[in-house]
């Protein structure tokens, strides 16, 4: 296993991060144990989740990925050998049953850290972060000039306070941001300077062979201004594998969740196949090819990878193993002129 620090922190993590969204739908409390077990034997150290987790998530079942990390933290006694990143969820219509309002008020923010430290059966989360802006912006699938949010009033600064609040009292050790832009992490850089207030340590955005668009702007950004990225859905929600190639395979996570529909376009199956060709032809499965692709990124300091079984968890991090040739790297970059960013 490859280490690096957290940005700005001393702190080690794993070149791989650990995933969680499947743990509490997908998988089971013994199978979510599985994988943590399993993940820390291969020398994973960072874990990645949410309060809103698991993936399906409903008000129901919203919070037992964090519940199924914490009895693992109480059985396991590994609190202080892995590094915990979770995350406050931002406005969203459809999950107030998370909270209502879900926003970034002194009030949403302590009683998210609060529950999450409960759930994750800890006193301290070590990185904290907003799993994706107040303001209305170009994330997930939206794309186009969007008009300025008139809603949205800049409290980055008020926001930045309470996280300052809640690190001296011991609660949270660092944050992030997450499906941010360049302006957001820009505005967060400004103020922590203006104000001495905590820094951004990370941003935890997509990217993978069919999502690069953090490349465009934040990949420079991030890189001057020491922002370390935590690359998400590196096989663009399991495409990245081939699986899908010829039709929907059962229980895979398009079959169970038809709405996550960011990958399901022709021009991202067009990507798939000739990526799929390609890692082929040089020996190498397309799931190899596209974790190596991220992984070697300058820009990206952990890759969060997820699996539902072990066999996928263990390929997934073999995957870290391989190292693409400068030839394999131009062909990539030939299929991406081709079909540039197929997924949004
Ligand atoms: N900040 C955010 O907004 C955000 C968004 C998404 C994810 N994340 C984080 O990033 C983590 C990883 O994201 P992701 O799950 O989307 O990553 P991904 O690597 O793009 O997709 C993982 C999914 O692909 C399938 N898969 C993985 N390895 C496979 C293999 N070797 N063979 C066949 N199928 C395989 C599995 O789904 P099936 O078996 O169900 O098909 C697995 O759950 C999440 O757990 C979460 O911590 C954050």
């Amino acid at each position: 296993m490859n280490y690096t620090t957290l940005p700005n922190t001393s702190i080690k993590i794993s070149k791989i991060c650990l995933g969680t969204m499947t743990f509490g739908n997908q998988n089971s409390e013994t199978e979510a144990h599985s994988q943590l077990n399993y993940a820390l034997e291969r020398g994973v150290n960072f874990i990645d989740t949410a309060e809103m987790y698991p993936i399906g998530g409903n008000a129901d079942i919203f919070g037992s990925t964090e519940r199924h990390i914490g009895s693992w933290i109480k059985k396991s006694g590994k609190r202080d050998e892995v590094v915990l990143a979770t995350k406050i969820a931002g406005p969203n219509r459809g999950m107030t049953y998370i909270r209502n309002p879900l926003d970034f008020s002194k009030k949403s923010i302590t009683e998210a850290v609060e529950l999450s430290l409960k759930n994750l059966q800890t006193d301290y989360i070590d990185l904290y972060q907003m799993h994706w802006p107040e303001r209305v912006m170009n994330m997930f699938q939206k794309r186009g000039v969007q008009e300025l949010d008139p809603n949205w009033q800049d409290n980055i600064f008020d926001v930045l306070t309470i996280y300052d609040g809640l690190i001296k009292e011991g609660k949270i050790k660092h944050i992030g941001v997450s499906n941010e832009n360049p302006y957001g992490v820009m505005k967060f850089l400004q103020e922590s300077e203006k104000h001495n207030l905590p820094r951004i340590a990370t941003i935890q955005n997509p990217y993978s062979l069919l999502n690069r668009l953090y490349e465009v702007g934040l990949s420079e950004m991030c890189m001057r201004e020491n922002v370390g990225l935590l690359a998400y859905s590196p096989l663009g929600f399991g495409f990245l594998t081939g699986k899908y190639l010829k039709g929907i395979p059962e229980n895979s996570r398009m079959q169970l969740f038809p709405n996550f529909k960011r990958y399901i376009n022709e021009n991202c199956h067009k990507a798939t196949k000739l990526y799929k060709e390609l890692a082929e032809s040089n020996n190498l499965t397309l799931t190899q090819m596209s974790l190596a692709y991220v992984n070697q990124q300058q820009c990206v300091t952990s890759t969060i990878i997820g699996a539902t079984t072990l066999e996928q968890l263990k390929e997934n991090i073999d995957a870290f193993d391989v190292v693409l040739s400068d030839d394999i790297l131009n062909e990539i970059e030939i299929i991406q002129e081709l079909i540039p960013n197929p997924a949004p």
